[in-house]
């Protein structure tokens, strides 16, 4: 018997020019590369200069998603982009992006959940396709959290970046052993909300705002509520850990990525790692994670692959894909 599935046609990733070391950082705030390292994992992070915005990263994304799957920008028929730092508070950043791959008419719209957006998007694209709204969707995860960012709070400016990563998915009629989005699990938990947020915004302060967290709080509510997910997803498919080829978790801490592999058993070779050189870029870095996997040859077509994020919100997701 054949089902009705989102499949996952190619995949594309950009990052700005600069790439700022946490040695440039110690010179700003009071902070040591070794105190960065030992903390989260991460060495540099890339940052956006004049004239990259989320937009424009998240445009370079898909075109390389396009060309990797083989298809024209025009052909998409859907494009949901989640972001937390869009262009402008309207209109959405996936109509720039519309626009600029010539796909107008079709449905473009943003997404926000933060370090979870990426998960939702996908999530509601994977939705819509089955529900035969669209055949060809782009799902994107494009930040510049560097404009959010308080330069002078060294418990927040050291763990972000600025990316883009993105998706091509189609709905194809597939065997049920085929490829395809099998199952995502998606959770909010708005109770958290003084955890990890962002103090301004256009309705009640007018302002953008900067980002502020309390790290060792979120740091907890991470590894429970992501192993909790993980499970849900596989538990779904009648799967175990073990038949994971690969995770391709939210790359906020190599402990939190550590820490969640153990509760599930994991062996760390099977996690894709890439907070060492591009930090926290929220919504991007699942994408540019897995992105990273699949143009560096370790994800290959058949392979079965769990992504997960968690962040503000709290929002926190799993997927499971079968490339
Ligand atoms: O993407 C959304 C999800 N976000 C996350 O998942 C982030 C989760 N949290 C984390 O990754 C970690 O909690 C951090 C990396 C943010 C912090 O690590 P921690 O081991 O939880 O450290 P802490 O916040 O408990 O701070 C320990 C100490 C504090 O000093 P005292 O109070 O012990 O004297 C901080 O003031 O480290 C100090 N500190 C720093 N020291 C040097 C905080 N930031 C820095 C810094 N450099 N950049």
């Amino acid at each position: 018997m054949s089902v009705r599935r989102s499949v996952l046609i190619g995949t594309g990733s950009a990052l700005p020019k600069r790439v700022v070391t946490n040695h440039e950082l110690a010179q700003m705030v009071d902070t040591s590369d070794e105190w960065i390292v030992e903390r989260s994992g991460i060495r540099a992070r890339h940052v956006a200069g004049e004239g990259e915005t989320t937009a424009s990263l998240a445009i370079d994304a898909a075109k390389r998603a396009c060309e990797a799957a083989g298809v024209e920008g025009s052909s998409i028929g859907l494009i949901v982009l989640a972001t937390a730092t869009p262009d402008q508070t309207f209109p959405a950043s996936a109509t720039i992006v519309q626009d600029a791959l010539g796909a107008n008419g079709g449905i473009a719209f943003d997404v926000a959940a933060v370090c979870s957006g990426f998960l939702y998007g996908l999530g509601v694209a994977d939705s819509m396709l089955r529900a035969g709204m669209a055949s060809r969707a782009l799902v994107i995860g494009a930040e510049t959290f560097s404009r959010i960012l308080d330069w002078e709070d060294r418990a927040t400016c050291v763990l972000f970046g600025d990316g883009a990563g993105a998706i091509v998915l189609e709905a194809r009629e597939v065997a049920e052993d085929g490829p395809g989005v099998l199952s995502t699990k998606l959770h909010a938990d708005g109770a958290h909300n003084e955890l990890l947020y962002v103090d301004g915004g256009p309705s009640s302060t007018g302002t953008v705002g900067h980002v502020r967290m309390k790290g060792r709080e979120v740091f907890r509510h991470a590894v429970v509520n992501l192993a909790e997910v993980l499970g849900e997803v596989l538990v779904e498919q009648s799967l175990a850990p073990a038949d994971i080829d690969w995770v391709v978790p939210h790359q906020a801490n190599m402990r939190i990525l550590d820490a969640t592999a153990r509760k599930l058993g994991l062996p760390s070779e099977k996690i894709v790692v890439t907070v060492d050189r591009h930090a926290n870029t929220s919504a991007a870095s699942v994408p540019l994670a897995l992105d990273t996997a699949v143009r560096d040859g370790r994800i290959k077509p058949g392979d079965l692959v769990v992504l997960e994020a968690m962040g503000g919100g709290f929002t926190w997701g799993a997927s499971l894909i079968r490339v």
